[in-house]
């Protein structure tokens, strides 16, 4: 078994990337067995797609690398890094460009959702996107991938990619290949926007009191809980009794993913209370919750010389990994290297 899985570090962690992707990244870390392993990258190649500030981009990179320690990941059971320091992932994205066809990038949603009304003026980088994301997969021959809602179309590609080149490039029994399979998580695979139940909660959100960043103090968490978008009604009993009602359904829902019980249980708590009695108590789950982390990336974040070298170990170990897959992937193509 290989995990292998990515977060941009752009911005801060919020709750999303949290319950979404990142706790399930320290679960299968926990859990890994003998001979398997587990890698996790800061995808900074790919931030790289939006306009962004470089010197934001540097101090984010080692920021997001404090966090994911400070969330559980270890850096001497995972191999963690950034992408801008194992150039294979670039390599391999250019050998892949060949095999991906210009129909499957056409379809995928994310690239019109960033993309907008301004298509003519998005950056190729971010068109060309998802053929680096299964570069960054399919490099280390990743057979789990554990991310949220958000980005099973781009790991649907990925095994496209994988599949065609298989077929294309290798015999039956020598593909060169794995297909990697999503993990998403039961619930809370797609955590809305405190301010509009219909928009995921992201770092893009330009309005702060959309999302619960994981190094947010206390008050402000609180604070960000209190107005939140809700509803006038009383709470139902039964999760079919949110139908209809996306912001007390997300609610709910960060309440029952932090708390790991399930939304009947949480509802059969709080049924026919109003949100003046739930929002207090999630609020209270959340700190408890969140409070150690902040700690712990506080504490971590000012020690720029251990970031620099857990970066700088991981990548080592990642291009040992991936370089394997490289070499056959150039000898499938055909392309002659001495
Ligand atoms: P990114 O940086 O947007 O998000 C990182 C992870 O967090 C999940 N996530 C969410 N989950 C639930 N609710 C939300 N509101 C929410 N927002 C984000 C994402 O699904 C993701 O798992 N393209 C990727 C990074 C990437 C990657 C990869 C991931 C690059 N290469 C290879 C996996 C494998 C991205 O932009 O994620």
């Amino acid at each position: 078994m290989r995990v292998v899985s990515g977060i941009q570090p752009t911005g801060n962690l919020h709750l999303g990337n949290y319950l979404g992707a990142i706790r399930n990244w320290v679960k299968m870390q926990d859990e890994m067995e003998e001979g398997s392993e587990c890698l996790f990258f800061l995808a900074d190649l790919h931030a790289i797609s939006m306009p962004h500030d470089p010197a934001e981009l540097r101090s984010g990179t080692l920021e997001m690398v404090a966090a994911l320690v400070a969330c559980g990941i270890d850096p001497s059971r995972s191999v963690l890094f950034n992408q801008a320091q194992v150039p294979a992932h670039t390599e391999l994205q250019w050998l892949l460009n060949g095999t991906a066809r210009m129909g499957w990038l056409n379809r995928m949603t994310q690239f019109k959702d960033k993309s907008g009304k301004n298509r003519e003026g998005s950056s190729v980088a971010l068109f060309t996107y998802p053929v680096l994301q299964a570069a960054d997969v399919l490099l280390y021959q990743a057979t789990h991938v554990p991310v949220g809602d958000d980005q099973k179309q781009h790991l649907e590609l990925a095994r496209d990619i994988a599949q065609k080149f298989n077929n294309d490039f290798c015999t039956e029994d020598a593909p060169v290949f794995t297909l990697p399979d999503p993990i998403v998580p039961p619930e809370a695979a797609r955590i809305m926007s405190l301010r509009d139940g219909s928009a995921k909660m992201s770092k893009s959100d330009p309005s702060e009191m959309s999302r619960i960043n994981l190094v947010d103090d206390a008050d402000t968490i609180i604070k960000k809980v209190k107005k939140a978008k809700s509803d006038a009604d009383a709470l139902p009993s039964e999760e079919k009794g949110l139908e209809g009602r996306p912001e007390a359904q997300n609610l709910v829902t960060i309440y029952a993913a932090v708390t790991g019980e399930s939304v009947d249980q949480v509802l059969g708590r709080f049924g026919g209370e109003g949100f003046g009695k739930f929002k207090p108590a999630l609020g209270e789950v959340l700190v408890e919750t969140l409070a150690p982390i902040s700690e712990r990336f506080r504490d971590l974040k000012s020690d720029r010389e251990s970031l620099d070298a857990i970066l700088a170990r991981g990548a080592a170990k990642a291009r040992e990994i991936g370089r394997p897959t490289i070499d056959k992937t150039y000898q499938a193509l055909g392309l002659v290297r001495g």
